[in-house]
Formats: structure tokens, sequence, C-alpha cells
């Protein structure tokens, strides 16, 4: 569980200052059933369409999209990269940025873009703070759809933006973001299976452009996951992972939740232009089933989905894999580790 920084819990209790968090939790519902409508993918109707919603937004979604970048970005970092300059497509109000900068102090230059004034000024009072004093910061209102800005970005980042796409636009939108990423593009989505199904799309695409996948999937052959939305339910298998968001008091009022955290799903992609990179080894794609002297992973690997189950026999195999966990990756599970 990764834990919200103190500069960006501040903030967002600021924000609350004169403002009555009751009609904030009631605006919340309204909010949640447009995110969860079908037919929301629409740019021209924004989601989030008064300031009480923003605030439910920045409330309840902050923590959730601050933990799951966290996560994504994490596993980026495992890799020898340096990052100096980050271009945030669909940034809101900063979240992957402020994550990001936590995560590669390096970065000197960052680049937002979105078109909600309200956001970016919540953004820029965050990335204003002592911490990215020596971090040039460029806010810039406008339609991602309609990016022009020059190749040269070390990382691209485009978390929680791409459904709020329609499907046509989401394309073309990663398309212009692979085409001026230096290194690495890391896109982020819910996890579910619809959010799902358009990644795998641009998982895809991406691999026609020439860019190698380094997460979650280890290879770069057709995603063997049984998704079809229009096939049987039960059959229906996709990927994505879970993380545990730590809930402030703020958060608990206004989600009416009692329990001190919420599991955040997620779905992602992390491209990138080195092709000479070692892949990883395979992913453990559900929650270990741990058994009385043995384990059992679902691992997707270059043969498809597996499973795959490791002994106590297996003595160091068996020792490392009772640390693994959904979304790791796990060693070699040939070995034979006696
Ligand atoms: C769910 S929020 C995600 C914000 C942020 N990236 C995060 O992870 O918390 C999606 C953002 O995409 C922005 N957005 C949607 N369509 C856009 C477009 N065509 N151009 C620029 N921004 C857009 C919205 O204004 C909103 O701030």
């Amino acid at each position: 569980m990764s834990v919200l920084p103190h500069l960006l819990l501040e903030k967002l209790e600021g924000a609350f200052k004169n403002i009555d968090k009751m009609l904030v939790k009631n605006e919340r519902h309204l909010l949640t059933r447009t995110y969860r409508d079908p037919k929301g993918n629409d740019t021209h109707n924004p989601r989030i369409k008064n300031n009480h919603q923003r605030l439910s937004y920045l409330a309840t979604r902050i923590p959730a999209t601050y933990t799951v970048c966290h996560e994504v970005l994490s596993r980026l970092a495992a890799y020898d990269f340096e990052f100096s300059s980050l271009l945030d497509l669909g940034a809101g109000p900063g979240t992957a940025s402020i994550c990001a900068k936590y995560i590669f102090p390096e970065l000197k230059k960052i680049l937002l873009i979105d078109q909600d004034k309200d956001f970016k000024a919540f953004a820029e009072s965050v990335l204003t703070e002592p911490y990215f004093d020596k971090t040039i910061i460029d806010y810039k209102l406008c339609d991602m759809r309609a990016l022009k800005t020059s190749p040269g970005h070390d990382l691209v980042m485009l978390s929680y933006g791409l459904n709020e796409l329609r499907d046509k636009d989401a394309q073309s939108c990663v398309y212009k973001a692979w085409a001026v990423t230096e290194k690495a593009l890391v896109i982020i989505e819910p996890g579910t299976p619809k959010a799902f199904t358009n990644l795998r799309k641009r998982r895809a695409e991406l691999i026609q452009y020439g860019a190698k996948i380094i997460a979650p999937c280890s290879h770069q052959n057709e995603c063997p996951m049984p998704m079809d939305l229009n096939s049987d339910p039960k059959k229906l298998d996709w990927c994505h992972f879970s993380t545990r968001v730590e809930r402030s008091h703020l958060h608990k009022y206004i989600k009416e939740g009692t329990l001190p955290y919420e599991d955040e799903k997620f779905s992602y992609l992390i491209a990138i232009k080195d092709l000479t990179m070692l892949l990883p080894n395979n992913r453990i794609v559900k929650r270990p089933k741990r058994r009385p002297g043995h384990l059992i992973f679902d691992l997707c690997t270059s043969q498809g989905l597996v499973q795959h189950t490791v002994t106590k026999s297996q003595k160091s195999l068996y020792k490392k894999a009772q640390k693994a966990e959904w979304g790791d990756t796990l060693d070699d599970f040939n070995a034979q580790d006696k």
C-alpha cells in the first residue's frame, strides 16, 4: 500500500475549506453513475459537471490513481532508465506527474495536457511546492486529441485518460503519444473488462508501431486472455491487477465507507523504444492460491495462459514463490530447483 504524500493530502484537505462536504458526498453518486455509463466516452461532454463533483473526484480518485501509478511506475523503475522529461496526457489534477516525480526525482521538465482549468489550478498548486522547485512545469489547456507537441519526451503517461475518448480517438492519441515518446510510454486504465478490451487493441497497435511491451506482458505474442465482450460471460477473463488504497477520513466520509482501505483494480501497459531490453519472466495474472504444501499460480507466458504448481519439495523456488503476489513475475518455473 503506497501512502499518499503528505503534500498531496494537505492540498486535498485544503481544497475542502469552506465547502459543504455533504453536497460533495451527494454529487459523488451522480459522478459515479456518469463514469459507469458505457456511453460516457465523449470528450465533448466532460464527465465532471460542477465543482462539487470535481471535489468528490479529488477526494476519492486521487488516492486510488496515485496508488496505482505508484505500483505501475515502480515496475518501470526496476529497469535501468533515467527520465529527464515527462509528458502527462489527460493530466487532470496532476496525479501521474506528482507520482512520477517522487519515483523519478531526476525529472527536470514536465508538460501536462488537459482541458479542465480547475484541475490545472489544483495541479499547479501542488507542482509549485518546494519539492518541484527545480522542475520546469508547463500545464497546457488543450484537447489531447489535437496533440501537437514535438518529440523528445523521455516518459509519456496516459493515466485514466483513454477511456474518456471514443475508440478511434484513443487509437490516434496513442499513435501520437508513441511518436513523441523517447524511452517509455505508460498507459493506465481501470481494471474493467471494457477498459481492458480497449487496452488490448492499443497493445496490438503499439507492437505494430515497433514498440516493445515490457509489462505486464512477458511476450509480444497475441494476448491470450479469453476476453471477447460478445462471448459467453462465464468464459471471460481479462488482464487486471489490484492494489490496496489507504482511505483518509475525508475519503471515507465522501465515499460513505467504513474500512480504512479499499482495493483498486487496474489494467496497464508499459511500452518502450529500446528493443534490446530483456523481457520479464512469466507474469502472475491472478491472486496465487496458497494450499498446504503447494502454491498454484496462473501465469501469462509466451506459450499462453498456464497454471503452474510450486511444491514445498522445490525448496528454494518454493521459498521465493511464497513471496510472489498477483502482478509480480515468477522465475523460470521449469527450473529443477530441488
Ligand atoms: C479520469 S481523469 C484522469 C486524470 C489523471 N490523469 C489521473 O490519473 O488522476 C481523465 C482526465 O482526462 C481529461 N480529458 C478527457 N478528454 C480529454 C481531451 N480530449 N483532451 C484533454 N484532456 C481530456 C479530463 O479532463 C480528465 O482530467
